[in-house]
C-alpha cells in the first residue's frame, strides 16, 4: 500500500507542478483517445491480482468452515446468558461457567447456544468472533498453541451488563488433571459452619444457582471454588467474594444477581466457607 501511495502521489505532485498554469505559456497536452494496449494491461493486472488473492481466501474459508471429523477434538457446548457464560463438556460430564479450560495443541470444537438476546463469543488471542443467536446453533473451533490464560469477551451489545460480560480461557498443558479436579467429589460437610453455609445457600442462592439440573438463571457454583475470578473479572478471594455478595452490581453493573446485604457478616462467612469448599 505504501508503495502504491508513494508512486501515485509522486506522479500526482509532479503533474501539478509541471503542468501548472503559468503566465504567457499556454500548454495543451497532446490529445489522445483510447489506447488498446494500456487498457488491456490495466484490466489484466487487477484480474491476475484478484485470482492470486482468491486462491488462499477460498481455500481458507472452506478450511475454517470445516467441521472436525477426526476423533481427536474436544466438543464443548457454550451457552451465553445475560451476562455470563456456561461451558459444558458433554463427553466428559462436566459443566462449568465463566472459565473455559481447553487442552493445548488439540482442536476444540465449540457449539454456541443463545437463551435470551444476541451475544458474540470472542477470544482475540485465539480466534475471530462468532455471533450467538437464540434459536440458531452457531459453531467455531479453537486451537491454542501455547498454554496460558486468555481474555474473552462478549462482542455484541446485549444489554446493560454487556461491557463486563467477560470470561477467561485457560489453555492447559495438563488438561486431564483439570478434568480430574472437576470430577472429584466434594468433601463431606464436616463442620457446623459448613452446614450453616449450606442452609444459607439453599435459602438465598439455590433458586438461581441450582447445583444440578434445575432451570438455569445463574452460573453453576459446583466448581466455583476452583475459579480464578468472580463475575468474570474480579480476582477470586474471600474478601472480594464478600464484597460481591453484599452488592454485585457495584462490581459488575447490570448484573442480574440481587445483593445479599441482609445477611450478617457471620452468616456471609458461613456461606463463603460453603461456596469455597473443594
Ligand atoms: Cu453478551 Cu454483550
Amino acid at each position: 500500500m505504501l508503495f502504491v501511495f508513494i508512486v501515485v502521489l509522486s506522479i500526482f505532485f509532479y503533474v501539478l507542478v509541471r503542468f501548472r498554469k503559468r503566465k504567457n505559456i499556454s500548454y495543451t497536452p497532446k490529445q489522445i483517445e483510447g489506447n488498446s494496449l494500456l487498457e488491456i494491461i490495466w484490466t489484466l493486472i487487477p484480474i491476475i491480482l484478484l485470482i492470486i488473492l482468491a486462491i488462499p481466501t477460498i481455500s481458507h474459508t472452506f478450511y475454517l468452515a470445516k467441521e472436525p471429523t477426526e476423533k481427536d477434538f474436544l466438543f464443548i457446548k457454550v451457552t451465553a446468558y445475560q451476562y455470563w457464560w456456561e461451558f459444558e463438556y458433554p463427553n466428559l460430564g462436566i459443566k462449568t461457567a465463566q472459565e473455559l479450560h481447553i487442552p493445548v495443541g488439540k482442536k476444540v470444537f465449540l457449539e454456541f447456544h443463545g437463551k435470551d438476546v444476541l451475544h458474540s463469543f470472542w477470544v482475540p488471542a485465539l480466534g475471530g468472533k462468532t455471533d450467538i443467536i437464540p434459536g440458531k446453533v452457531t459453531k467455531m473451533w479453537l486451537d491454542a498453541k501455547y498454554p496460558g490464560e486468555y481474555y474473552g469477551k462478549c462482542a455484541e451489545f446485549c444489554g446493560s451488563g454487556h461491557s463486563l460480560m467477560n470470561f477467561k480461557v485457560f489453555a492447559e498443558k495438563n488438561f486431564s488433571s483439570w478434568v480430574a479436579k472437576m470430577k472429584k467429589p466434594k468433601k463431606e460437610l464436616s463442620s457446623p459452619i459448613l452446614a450453616e453455609g449450606k442452609t444459607l445457600f439453599m435459602q438465598n442462592c439455590m433458586s438461581c444457582h441450582a447445583l444440578e439440573n434445575a432451570p438455569i438463571k445463574g452460573p453453576e457454583l459446583n466448581s466455583f471454588a476452583f475459579r480464578k475470578y468472580i463475575g468474570g473479572s474480579m480476582l477470586h478471594n474471600e474478601r472480594n467474594l464478600k464484597k460481591w455478595l453484599k452488592d454485585p452490581s457495584v462490581i459488575k453493573p447490570g448484573v442480574k444477581m440481587p445483593k445479599i446485604d441482609y445477611l450478617s457478616d457471620r452468616e456471609l462467612d458461613a456461606l463463603i466457607k460453603y461456596l469455597e469448599r473443594k
